[in-house]
């Protein structure tokens, strides 16, 4: 739906569903005076003014949880593919390239035994760990706080995860403090021969210093899954760097998954319409101060 289709039939609406692609913000709330609830579906919800839902009485939910696993293989795939090339590989084969075995034909790198350092350990962050520990990986991990219950894995700060990372992989909500995050001090911190993934959000990443490092070989290259802006046009210069791969953010994009995602986003909506605790509510002072 364009946005001013939604803005111009939101006005007697008491529940939406919104993904990433819908900015519900005031100039929506304005147009949405029946509005009771806003099911985020996804589990990061930085297109939605939280504050200003909150504000207008408007209960805000999201589904975390239900693609934590499915995000976390995703994250192995753009893992596995970049340290052995497996996107240049699709492609040499298709370009009728492979001529003859050749012992150094699209070298990569190991997996196993080096380290993975996980860029906040929320339940994504904690999937992608343990599938590691399965790869006899060193993992380290940065995030708000440590997680001693979380075992096998090294809370540590972000210079020394970026010094000592073969992948750094970020699992970080997009917020005022995360934005840009990963910039040019970042990368110069990084191994030459690390990658980094990114399966949060784009604007976690400053793209344009990303381009610079891959580009001359500050780091090794880098495998995304969410761009800043979506869709990545693609005359994008990151997509001519033969080191870099993007995915179109399909994280959580499994039958399964998409089913659970729909059904938790539809079972906060009919909870609050039905005034019932919502399952996943993102801010629920406003629910209980409706039923005070
Ligand atoms: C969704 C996501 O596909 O959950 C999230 O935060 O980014 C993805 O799983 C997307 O948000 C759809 O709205």
């Amino acid at each position: 739906m364009s946005r001013s289709e939604l803005l111009s039939r939101s006005s007697g609406v008491a529940g939406l569903l919104a993904a990433i692609t819908e900015r519900v913000d005031q100039e929506l709330l304005d147009a949405a005076p029946a509005l009771r609830v806003v099911a985020e579906y996804g589990v990061g919800y930085d297109n939605i003014d939280v504050a200003a839902c909150t504000a207008r009485g408007v209960v805000v939910c999201n589904t975390p949880g239900v693609l934590a696993e499915t995000t976390a293989d995703l994250t192995w795939a753009l893992i596995l593919g970049a340290a052995r090339h497996i996107g240049a590989g699709v492609e040499f084969v298709k370009q009728g390239q492979w001529q003859a075995w050749n012992p150094n034909t699209l070298l990569g790198h190991d997996v196993h035994h080096r380290t993975l350092g996980v860029v906040g350990l929320g339940a994504i962050g904690w999937e992608v760990a343990r599938r590691a520990l399965g790869f006899d990986m060193r993992v380290l991990y940065v995030s708000k706080r440590p997680h001693p219950e979380r075992s096998g894995v090294t809370f540590v700060d972000l210079p020394t995860l970026l010094r000592e990372s073969d992948f750094v992989t970020i699992h970080v909500a997009l917020t005022p403090e995360t934005r840009g995050m990963f910039s040019a001090p970042q990368f110069a911190l990084m191994k030459r021969s690390a990658y980094l993934i990114n399966v949060a959000r784009g604007a976690v990443v400053d793209q344009q210093a990303l381009y610079e490092a891959c580009r001359s070989g500050q780091i090794a290259g880098a495998a995304l899954d969410v761009t800043d802006p979506e869709p990545m046009l693609a005359s994008d210069p990151l997509l001519g760097l033969p080191n870099v791969t993007v995915v179109p953010h399909i994280g959580s994009s499994t039958v399964a998954t998409r089913v659970r995602m729909g059904t938790l986003a539809s079972e906060n909506i009919a909870a609050v319409l039905a005034g019932s605790p919502p399952p996943t509510p993102v801010n629920p002072q406003v629910f209980d101060s409706l039923r005070a």
